[in-house]
Formats: structure tokens, sequence, C-alpha cells
């Protein structure tokens, strides 16, 4: 009996794929590379595969491997996850994320896999406006990345009512720090390596908007550390093969807010550069507050977050130290 990471090379995939082993799982990746490092899981099986690719199932690479290895589980961490690139590429996207997710379903139908989790974000939700965020909050996506998801979200939700698997969904908010400095996320696309990435360049870090309805007048985002996020994954999984009845649909985050002005004040603690911020316009699209309430979670996957964002910044600035 073994365990599918796809998208194992990936930051988040990649944690989950040493917690697993950790423990005495067995562990099989399968990834197209494209934006993974195979450093990060050096010593595990990893097959190279586009998973959006028809070939892969009806007898395919993925059915032979899954079959091979005894899979009986699959967290399907494989998706495109640039939001920018999203709205300029979005048939990508769509074709990518979904039909991934569609193989990943039809591959354990003939393999006889049982459970699968599959990442969703905190995008689905698109513009919040109350707070905190449940999961019964209405979806409304405001970019083709955000509605991969929630399009993800229903198919297993559909394929779960037909039979063919049990599964949850899990809802990361965002997501930060690192558990070790090699698995780091060395992509400057959030908050957290943006910052770092100018300090250490000796430039001003970018405030967008002080002037929203918040204590300090900066967004407002809920930041999980990778960490914790990987361990809700194997309580999910745990909760999967206990047989233990589930909602399905979990908010993964801390319930605790940081604003800009704090994220960037940890990251200069944790560097020792302290470079004032620049103030520039409001972005369109930034919600002014979203933060999760993740006690379903805690509630019927036994999971709790325990790290706070003084652990993100100071892994996350030892990451960057050992990746560039
Ligand atoms: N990082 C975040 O802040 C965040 C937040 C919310 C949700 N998520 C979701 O979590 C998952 C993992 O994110 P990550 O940050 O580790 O991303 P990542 O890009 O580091 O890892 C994803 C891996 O999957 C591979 N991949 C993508 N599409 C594939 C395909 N069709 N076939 C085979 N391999 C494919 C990529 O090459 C990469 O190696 C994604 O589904 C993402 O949407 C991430």
């Amino acid at each position: 009996m073994s365990t599918l990471v796809t998208g194992g090379t990936g930051y988040i995939g990649a944690h989950v794929a040493h917690l697993l082993r950790e423990r005495g799982d067995d562990v099989v990746i399968v990834d197209d590379l494209l934006n993974g490092i195979r450093e990060r899981v050096a010593d595990f099986p990893v097959t190279k595969m586009h998973l959006e690719d028809p070939s892969c199932v009806r007898g395919g690479a993925l059915v032979e491997l899954m079959k091979k290895h005894a899979v009986d589980s699959v967290i399907h961490f494989a998706a495109r996850k640039q939001v920018g690139e999203s709205v300029e590429k979005p048939a990508m996207y769509y074709r990518d994320n979904l039909a991934s997710m569609a193989n990943i379903l039809l591959a354990m139908e003939e393999a006889e896999a049982s459970y699968l989790i599959y990442s969703s974000s905190a995008s689905v939700y698109g513009d919040v406006k109350d707070n905190p965020v449940l999961e019964s909050t209405p979806l409304a996506p405001i970019n083709p990345y955000g509605e991969t998801k929630v399009y993800g979200e229903r198919l297993l939700a559909a394929a779960e009512k037909a039979g063919i698997v049990r599964g949850v969904s899990l809802r990361y908010f965002n997501v930060a720090g690192s558990a070790r400095p090699e698995l780091s996320d060395i992509q400057a696309l959030n908050l957290i390596p943006m910052v770092i990435e100018r300090l250490v360049a000796g430039k001003a870090p970018v405030i967008f908007g002080d002037d929203y309805p918040t204590p300090d007048g900066t967004c407002i985002r809920d930041y999980i550390h990778v960490l914790d996020l990987a361990k809700a994954h194997l309580a999910a999984l745990d909760a999967l093969r206990s047989g233990h009845k589930l909602s399905g649909t979990y908010n993964i985050g801390t319930g605790q807010g940081s604003s800009v002005r704090e994220v960037i004040d940890a990251l200069m603690k944790a560097s020792g550069i302290t470079i004032e911020p620049r103030v520039q316009a409001r972005r369109p699209g930034d919600p002014a507050a979203v933060v999760a309430d993740p006690s379903l979670a805690e509630e019927e996957l036994e999971w709790k977050a325990t790290c706070n964002l003084e652990d993100m910044a100071r892994s996350a600035w030892e990451g960057w130290n050992a990746t560039h």
C-alpha cells in the first residue's frame, strides 16, 4: 500500500512526501518537472509525466505506476498556480489543471485506488467581504486559476457521489516558510519571497495600499507554515483511511491574520536588514482581509496549525539563503 504524490518535486508536495516517508509510508511521485526541483526529493522514485495527457490513463503509464506500487491514496498537488499567468493563458490553466484532475480520477478507478486529497485554495472565495471565511462562504473566484480550483473540487465531489473515490479538498490560505532550507519556495510570487528578494537587493519592500480599513491600513492575510499545511494532509489521509464521516472540504489556515506591515517587520527582524517600505497605490482586486476559520479541519481532521509568523519569516529567510 503506498501513496502517490503528484507534483511531489514542488514546494508543498516535497514537504508532504518527506513527512509521509518519515512516518514509514511508501511514497511514489509523479511530476512534469516544469516547476519542480528534483533535488527536493533526491532519493524518492520520481516518474516524469504530464498528467493532463490522455495517454496517462486507459492502461497508460499513470495506471501502470499505480498498480505496480499498489497505490491506495493519491495526494494531488500537480497544478499550474500563477494567478497572473492564468489570466493571460486561461485555456492552458483549464486544460492542465482540470484534465490532470480528470485523469487522476480515471486512473484511480482503473487501478482501484480509494482515497484522494485535492489541493484547493482560498482563491475559490475571490473578493472576500466577511471574515473569518467559512467553508460555506459563497465561491466566487476572480481569475481562471481560482475557477480551476472550484471545478476541481466539484469534480471530486461528483466522483465521490458516484462511489469512485473518497476524498477531501483542502483550501490552503497563504503558504509560507519551509521545514528545511532545501525544500523552500524559491519563486518570488508571494509576499514573503518578494519582500526577501527586495531586502537582499538593498531595495525597499513595496506595500500596495496603506489605506485599507485594517488596524495599520495594510492588507491582512492568513499565513500558514508549510509544515503545518503538510501535517494537515497526513491528518486528512488518516481520517479518510479510518472511514470517519467527513464534511469533505476544509479551510487550512491558522485563523490569525497578519498585515503586510507585520510580515515585512517579521522579515526585517529575521534577516537583520532594515529598509523602510515604500507605499504605492492599491492593486485592483486585493481584498482588505482574508482570514480562515479553520475550526472544521481542527474538529474533523484533528489537526491544528502551531507555527507563528516569526517561525515562517525565520525559515523563509534561512531557505532563501540556502537556495540562492
Ligand atoms: N503555494 C501556495 O501558496 C498555494 C496556495 C494555495 C494552493 N496551492 C496549490 O497547491 C498545489 C501545490 O503548490 P506548490 O506551491 O507546491 O506548487 P509548485 O509549482 O511548487 O509544485 C507543483 C508541481 O506540479 C508540477 N505540475 C504542475 N502541473 C502538472 C501537470 N499537469 N502534470 C504533472 N506535473 C505538473 C509542477 O511542475 C510542479 O513541480 C497546487 O495545486 C497549488 O495550486 C498552492
